[in-house]
C-alpha cells in the first residue's frame, strides 16, 4: 500500500452517510465573513476549493447568540437572515463531494466585546479570563438560570437554521475554553447551583446542549443528519479541567450516540495527559473508551500523509487536518505537504486575503511565510 491508500478509501460515518475519504477539514475560522457576519463569496470559494480533498468539511465556528462571537468577521447563525448565505456555503462544500458540517459555538468568556451591541460578555461564573491571541483579558458576567436555558435553546435554533440551509450536520464546539468548556471547567465554573460543583453538575450544560441539538435534528432533519462534538481534554490551569472529567463526559456522549467525537489536540500522535503518570498518547486512551461505538476524529499537527495514516492505525477513525489544507487545497496532488503561505499565491490556493492577513498578524499558528 502506498502512504495514502487508507486515507483515500471511503468511510461509513453511519448507516446512512459514506464519506469520500478519511480526511476531515478541521474547523478554521476565516475572518472573512461579510461585516454583517453573513457568508462571503470569498469564503464559499475557499471552502469549495478544499472540499474535493476531504470526506467532510467542518466550517469555522459560527456563533449561536449575538454575544457569542469569538472572532472578527466570523460566521453568524443566530438569526434567520444568515440562512441564504449558509445555503450557498453548504452547496459549495457539497459540490466538491464532501459532507458539510456547520460548527456551532458561543465564545463565552472569550467573546469579543467590540462586536457585541452592549459589550455583554458572559460565562458560567465571573472568573477572570486571561488575554489570548484572539481575545482581551476580561471578567465575564455569570449567566442567570433563565439565560442558560436560552443559550441551550439557541443551540437548537441554530441547528434548525443549519438544516434549513442544507447542511449535512453540525458540530457542537465544546473545546478551546469557549462557553461550553467554561461550564465544564472546575476553574472557570464556580457556580453553586445545579450547573456547578461536581462533574455531574458541570457537564449538565454540555449534555443539555447535545440533547437540544439532537431533539431539533430528530424533528426537522432525517436520520442521516450528523451531530458531532468537539472537545479539549485538559486545561493548563492548576485547578483546571482534567482527563478524569473529560472521560466522564465522553462516556455520556457515547451513550447518547453522538454522530462523532472530535478531539482537539496539540499533536495527534504525541499529546498525552499531564494530570497523571500514564504516558500513553491521548488518542490511544480515548479510542479504548470509545471503542468505535461512535467515530473518533482528532486534529493536531498532522502535516504528512505518513502521520495521518499512522493516526488511523493508532485508534482514530478519521483524521482532521487544518494547516496542511489551508496551504494545500488539492491535498492529494502533493507528495510533500508544505505549510508555507505567501501573499503572491493567494489566488492559486483560493485563500481569502483577509484570512491570510489575519493569520499573519495574529501570529498564533504554525504557518511559515515567504514573499
Ligand atoms: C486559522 C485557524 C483557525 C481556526 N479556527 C478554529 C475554529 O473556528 N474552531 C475550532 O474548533 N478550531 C479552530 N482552529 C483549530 C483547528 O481546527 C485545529 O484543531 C488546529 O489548527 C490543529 O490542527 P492542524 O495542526 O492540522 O492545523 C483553527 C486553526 C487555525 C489554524
Amino acid at each position: 500500500m502506498n502512504n495514502k491508500a487508507k486515507l483515500q478509501q471511503q468511510f461509513s460515518l453511519n448507516s446512512k452517510v459514506t464519506l469520500q475519504n478519511h480526511i476531515v477539514m478541521s474547523p478554521m475560522t476565516t475572518w472573512s465573513s461579510n461585516d454583517d457576519q453573513t457568508v462571503s463569496d470569498a469564503e464559499v470559494n475557499y471552502y469549495s476549493a478544499r472540499a474535493k480533498s476531504v470526506g467532510m468539511v467542518i466550517t469555522g465556528s459560527s456563533h449561536v447568540q449575538e454575544n457569542g462571537v469569538g472572532f472578527a468577521n466570523e460566521l453568524g447563525v443566530y438569526d434567520d437572515r444568515f440562512i441564504p448565505g449558509l445555503n450557498k456555503l453548504a452547496k459549495g462544500i457539497q459540490d466538491g463531494g464532501a459532507k458539510a458540517i456547520l460548527q456551532l459555538h458561543h465564545a463565552g468568556d472569550k467573546a469579543l466585546p467590540q462586536f457585541i451591541s452592549n459589550h455583554d460578555v458572559v460565562s458560567s461564573s465571573a472568573v477572570a479570563a486571561p488575554e489570548t491571541a484572539f481575545a482581551p483579558a476580561q471578567t465575564p458576567r455569570p449567566l442567570k438560570e433563565s439565560e442558560i436555558l436560552q443559550v441551550i435553546q439557541d443551540f437548537g435554533a441554530a441547528t434548525k437554521r443549519a438544516i434549513e440551509a442544507g447542511f449535512d450536520g453540525v458540530e457542537i464546539h465544546g473545546a478551546h475554553g469557549f462557553l461550553i468548556q467554561n461550564f465544564l471547567s472546575p476553574h472557570y465554573n464556580q457556580r453553586t447551583d445545579k450547573w456547578g460543583g461536581s462533574i455531574e453538575n458541570r457537564m449538565r450544560f454540555s449534555l443539555a446542549v447535545v440533547d437540544e441539538v439532537k431533539r431539533v435534528a430528530a424533528k426537522y432533519a432525517d436520520e442521516s443528519f450528523i451531530v458531532g462534538y468537539r472537545i479539549t481534554l485538559e486545561e493548563s490551569e492548576e485547578d483546571g479541567l482534567r482527563l478524569t472529567d473529560t472521560e466522564t463526559l465522553i462516556k455520556q456522549l457515547v451513550a447518547k450516540q453522538i454522530g462523532y467525537l472530535h478531539l482537539s489536540l496539540g499533536n495527534v500522535l504525541t499529546s498525552y495527559a499531564h494530570s497523571d503518570a500514564n504516558p500513553e498518547p491521548f488518542i490511544q486512551r480515548i479510542s479504548k473508551i470509545v471503542a468505535h461505538r461512535v467515530p473518533l476524529i482528532a486534529a493536531g499537527s498532522l502535516t504528512t500523509f505518513e502521520q495521518m495514516e499512522k493516526a488511523l492505525n493508532n485508534g482514530l477513525d478519521l483524521v482532521a487536518v487544518g494547516h496542511a489544507l489551508v496551504a494545500n487545497p488539492d491535498l492529494f496532488n502533493h507528495e510533500q505537504l508544505s505549510i508555507t503561505l505567501s501573499a503572491s499565491q493567494l489566488n492559486s490556493i483560493n485563500l481569502p486575503k483577509t484570512m491570510f492577513d489575519s493569520i499573519k498578524r495574529i501570529g498564533a499558528f504554525s504557518f511559515k511565510f515567504t514573499e
